[in-house]
């Protein structure tokens, strides 16, 4: 089965950029497929979705975040998962460590924003990680446990669930764990949904500073079902690099 590659853009972009980097992926046989996923800002998810629509393309759409209210209503500059769903989108990144830092989100909104992404049939892509100095203190299965137990509010129920292994030490600073400590977390993550969720079918990544030299020894290992990658999807020679693993 192909590795799911997503591509983060974050808070990042134009409409030019968009436009033309949209039109390479449909073009490429290495990104032109359903387990590569674009997850742009909001509003170039629109454009994305119109372009991807005329050309016939066959990578997925994503979305960075989703409001944890449910369909529609008064809650002025939120984005629900229903209208999300209107676009094609077909993954949800929920919880990233940004997010969770900014945007002091909270346990019972990721529970919520999971939710709705599932009523929506929308697949989350749930992000865990930990800091520095909980890696350095060796307190991180513990913590990373703690944050897998988030799953467990959920109301409905699991069919699809990605969940990302992003180490905060390692998003943006060029550092990335070594085989064995990328693997030990992802067994911990796949053992934790058979355990819970057993219905769940999980698809486990990598995220923090993949690039276009790296990529292959990590999408190569054994646990590694993909990537989330960050500043280098920013540029389309490095994230087709990524994508020919
Ligand atoms: P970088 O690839 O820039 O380290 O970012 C990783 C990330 O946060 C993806 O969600």
């Amino acid at each position: 089965m192909s590795k799911l590659i997503i591509a983060n853009w974050k808070m990042n972009g134009s409409v030019e950029q968009i436009e033309r980097d949209v039109s390479i992926y449909a073009k490429c046989i290495y990104t032109n497929n359903p387990s590569v996923i674009l997850a742009l800002p909001n509003i170039y998810l629109y454009i994305a979705s119109q372009i991807k629509n005329k050309l016939g393309a066959k990578f997925s759409l994503a979305a960075q975040d989703v409001s944890e209210f449910i369909n529609y209503g008064a809650y002025t500059g939120e984005i629900s998962a229903t209208m999300l769903k209107e676009l094609g989108t077909k993954y949800l990144i929920i919880g990233h460590s940004e997010r969770r830092a900014y945007l002091n989100e909270t346990e019972d909104s990721l529970v919520n924003k999971i939710d709705n992404a599932l009523n929506e049939k929308i697949t989350p892509v749930f992000c865990i990680g930990e800091s520095k100095s909980i890696r350095e203190n060796g307190k991180y299965i513990n913590f990373l446990d703690n944050q897998l137990r988030i799953l467990l509010q959920v109301k409905s129920s699991f069919d699809k669930l990605v969940i990302a292994y992003e180490p905060i030490w390692a998003i943006g600073t060029g550092v990335v764990p070594n085989g064995e400590q990328i693997c030990e977390v992802l067994k911990l993550i796949k053992a934790f949904v058979q355990n819970y969720l057993p219905h769940a079918k999980i698809t486990a990544l990598y995220g923090g500073s993949v690039s276009g030299v790296n990529a292959y020894e990590i999408l190569n290992l054994p646990e590694v079902d993909g990537v989330l990658v960050g500043g280098a999807s920013l540029k389309p020679d490095d994230f087709i690099s990524i994508c020919t693993y």
